[in-house]
């Protein structure tokens, strides 16, 4: 009997998939033969002997020590791609919350008491709400795998036009990538390029800080800075002082941090890209499905 320990937020329909008779599955188990989690850190979770595997589900690895697992023979699996649709739409709404008050305008429609003359004021108070729209505008993509290439892609289809950077895109993300996404050399000119930048980076040693004052320096003016990647792969520090010299426009974020809290320019979500029931869905099947022929066939596969 296989034990599968798990944690937080793992979709039932996922579990679903090991056969009830050869798995057990549950948060608290004596002998796991493997984890199976969504974003729990395990950095200082010590590992049981028996452990053979980690199935994260999501895209994203950095709450596992990559290098412990190694270390102690640990197979690591993740869901790429299972997720991508979703942080995508997110991105979507990133977009227009950076080209449109719209947070801005409803914040101001709640705060209203019923009151006479409702009409009036919102037709006087609406001159505050005016944006722009993202038709013509310039999108710039850092990262262009599963979820950086769909955004590429949505980003023409908005009528915009697109620039991507990645020094090491895949061939199956090439082949989705339109034509029409123009390749820069590098983040300095994307940057200098674009009005409305989406980052699509892991947070691995490179990309740590990546987004730093001397690149933010050469940003386009007013230009829009959407992260539904990580928090880590931005120096924060860099990214309020753009925003308090009115040099960005916009940090539109999944990843709020202490620091970051109130800020007007920020709009920060508590890192919901992935959560739709379908990604969830998805992201446990793909992992569960791994996992039972790893442990079963002994096969290692990544998809
Ligand atoms: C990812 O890495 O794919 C996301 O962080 C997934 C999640 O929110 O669980």
């Amino acid at each position: 009997m296989y034990q599968i320990r798990t944690y937080n937020s793992i979709s039932v329909k996922g579990l679903d998939r090991f056969p009830r008779d050869s798995y057990e599955i549950a948060s608290e188990l004596p002998n796991p033969d493997a984890f199976l989690l969504r974003s729990q850190k395990l950095h200082d979770v010590e590992f049981p002997e028996t452990l053979k595997a980690i199935a994260r589900a999501g895209a994203g690895v950095n709450n596992v020590p990559l290098a412990r697992c190694t270390e102690q023979g640990i197979v690591v699996f993740n869901a790429p791609g299972a997720n991508a649709n979703a942080v995508k739409e997110l991105v979507l709404a990133g977009l227009l919350l950076g080209s449109r008050d719209i947070y801005q305008g409803m914040r101001f429609v709640d705060e209203l008491e019923p009151q006479e003359g409702l009409d009036p004021l919102l037709e006087k108070e609406k001159k505050r709400f005016a944006g722009s729209e993202l038709r013509g505008k310039t999108l710039g993509v850092v990262g262009l795998g599963n979820i950086g290439s769909l955004v590429a892609n949505m980003g023409l289809d908005l009528g915009m036009q697109v620039c991507g950077y990645d020094p090491a895109i895949s061939v199956e993300a090439a082949w989705r990538l339109s034509s029409r996404v123009q390749k820069m050399d590098n983040l300095n000119s994307l940057f200098a390029k674009c009005d409305y930048i989406s980052l699509h980076l892991p947070a691995i040693e490179a990309t740590k800080g990546l987004i730093n004052e001397s690149l933010l320096a050469g940003a386009k003016p007013n230009a829009v800075l959407l992260n539904f990647a990580r928090g880590e792969i931005v120096d924060k520090q860099a990214i309020l002082d753009a925003l308090n010299e009115e040099r960005l426009h916009r940090y539109v974020c999944d990843f709020p941090a202490n620091e970051t809290l109130g800020h007007p320019k920020m709009l920060q979500m508590p890192h919901i890209g992935a959560s739709t029931a379908e990604a969830e869905e998805n992201c446990a099947i793909m992992v569960a499905d791994q996992l039972i022929d790893f442990l079963e066939n002994g096969n290692i596969r990544n998809s």
